[in-house]
């Protein structure tokens, strides 16, 4: 059957049994395989092209599942799983032997995450094991925020598919590290660096960083993620600049632009309303017909931080004007 739908109670089996399934979680949706099970990690590599030195995520569907996976669990991380789990927050902690060296790129910490899906804990509880799940896109592609998303890139390579309707976040979870003991954001996300300041008492952010080929200290923050293939501009048109042909235009609130809005994010300017839109709406005018699509500032405060790092790094960096 193709795209292969799949119930929740089906799916735990799938992938009781070694396979791979979409499953949604409230920030995107995520290719599910069982964690402990290095042929079903090799498979959801193999489904989204993905290279083997970018670890993945995996999910629990309780909090004490956690001590199973992690060890030398610091005070600050069981304070932020208290406070945001479940929830769109991911914690890298140093990893058991039981996890295998494919779910981690052989790193000696592991990412966890307890998502804040219905559908997403039954698929957890009901496979009786953790599950490492990426999100369910190709490598390097935009990630998806519907089970129709995921059906177009990978209905054909995968065992399932579990339709949990539209994510209700939209962008990937705030990946934390300790540093020290002290929380360190590796990738912003819905849990802001104020909501982690008032748990944990002290924050670093650290940059964005690109090692292409190599295992990364920090992975996922390489610069060619979540790029639609049309070429995309975030920001204001430069002021002498001369658009395109085909460009469409991504509006946020009211901003007022040469070129007429194609979509708008958010009307009235909700942050959260605007980031739950913005991966659908870019895949949704990623067709070959537009030359360029523009995207209006988001303003850089609670998950528009998020929106921000995604958008900077799916951005060419000129404007490409139209001589
Ligand atoms: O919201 C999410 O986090 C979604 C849903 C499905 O849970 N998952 C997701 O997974 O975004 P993925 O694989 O697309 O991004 C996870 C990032 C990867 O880029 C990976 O490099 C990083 O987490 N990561 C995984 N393990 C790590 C580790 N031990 N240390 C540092 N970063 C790690
Ligand atoms: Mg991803």
């Amino acid at each position: 059957m193709y795209p292969p739908w799949t119930s929740p109670t089906r799916a735990a089996q799938i992938l009781a049994d070694g396979g791979v399934v979409g499953i949604p979680t409230e920030t995107v949706y995520g290719l599910a395989g069982n964690a402990f099970d290095p042929k079903a990690l090799a498979k959801i590599f193999a489904a989204k092209e993905r290279p083997f030195f970018d670890p993945l995520i995996v999910h629990i569907a309780k909090i004490e599942t956690i001590e199973l996976i992690a060890k030398d669990i610091p005070k600050a991380a069981w304070k932020l799983a208290e406070a945001y789990w479940p929830g769109p927050m991911t914690l890298v902690l140093p990893k058991q032997d039981c996890i295998p060296d494919l779910a981690t790129s052989a790193l000696s910490t592991v990412a966890i995450r307890f998502p804040n899906h219905k559908i997403a804990q039954e698929i957890i509880s009901l496979t009786g094991v953790p599950l490492a799940a990426p999100s369910a896109n190709l490598f390097q592609h935009v990630s998806p925020t519907t089970a129709e998303h995921v059906a177009e890139q990978l209905g054909n390579r995968i065992d399932g598919i579990v339709d949990g309707g539209p994510c209700f976040v939209g962008v990937e979870s705030t990946i934390i590290t300790f540093i020290e003991g002290k929380p360190v954001i590796l990738r912003p996300g819905a849990i802001t660096p104020e909501m982690i300041i008032k748990i944990a008492g002290s924050l670093t952010i650290k940059q964005s960083v690109s090692s292409p080929g190599k295992a990364m200290p920090a992975p996922g923050m390489m610069d060619k993620h979540y790029q639609p293939r049309v070429p995309l501009f975030y920001g204001a048109i430069p002021i002498d600049a001369t658009p395109p042909p085909h460009t469409v235009r991504i509006a946020f609130g009211n901003t007022k632009s040469r070129i007429d809005a194609t979509l708008n994010l958010s009307p009235t300017g909700n942050l959260t309303e605007a980031t739950a839109n913005l991966y659908a709406f870019m895949r949704s005018l990623d067709k070959e017909k537009y030359d360029l699509i523009l995207v209006d500032p988001i303003p850089d405060e609670g998950v528009g931080i998020a929106c921000n790092d995604r958008l900077r790094r799916a951005s060419l960096k000129y404007f490409p004007s139209q001589n």
